[in-house]
């Protein structure tokens, strides 16, 4: 499959069968957050993969993770992030954000369902798993096995806005 096909064949999974991701897949998501780029090359997120239990039940005080046997809690450690000089803008969002990507294309592509979450209580994830002050828990991937039926992959032209709305060649103009 190219991309393309990998990306349209993604969907939210939103219920999960018992079944573990076996050790192998996940050290290939992990590895396709290890290779995604981040501003100045900087690193600045930290993983924590939770399989077990008892890691489960704790993001269940912050998370609805639907079932799923892996969640990975995608923190951005501000220290280390970059910051834009003209504005001041820090992109952990977006380094963390590039990495939950990487990793939620690579299950995909191994067949695994997985839902990106962010509706969580940082403070929670925060006590729960004893984060430093300057670790900031910024997405939830939650991974494993679906249940039920995939989603289309051809659903996207209905449940997207039309390219004319998002794509603007040259300049920007308002079509609202
Ligand atoms: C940044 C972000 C945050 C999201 N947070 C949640 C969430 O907290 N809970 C959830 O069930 N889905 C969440 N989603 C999944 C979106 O609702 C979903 O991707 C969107 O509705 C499109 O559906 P699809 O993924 O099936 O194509 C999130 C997705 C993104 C990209």
């Amino acid at each position: 499959m190219d991309f393309l096909e990998i990306a349209k064949s993604r969907y939210s999974v939103r219920d999960y069968k018992k079944k573990k991701v076996e050790p192998e897949k996940l050290e290939k998501i992990l590895s396709a957050a290890h290779v995604a780029p981040t501003a100045a090359n900087l690193q600045p997120v930290r993983l924590i993969v939770v399989q077990k239990d008892e890691g489960l039940n704790k993001i269940g005080k912050a998370a609805n993770i639907y079932g799923a046997p892996l969640a990975i809690i995608v923190c951005s450690e501000h220290t280390k992030a970059w910051t834009r000089p003209f504005d001041n803008k820090k992109t952990v969002d977006i380094d963390a954000s590039i990495l939950t990507d990487h990793m939620m294309m690579e299950a995909t592509g191994l067949g695994l369902g997985s839902v990106w979450i962010c509706y969580f209580k940082p403070d929670v994830i925060r006590q729960e798993f004893r984060l430093p002050a300057t670790l900031e828990p910024i997405n939830i991937l939650a991974i494993g096995y679906a249940n039920g039926n995939p989603a289309d992959p051809e659903r996207h032209a209905a449940q997207r806005i039309p390219f004319p709305e998002f794509v603007f060649y040259e300049t920007i103009s308002c079509r609202m």
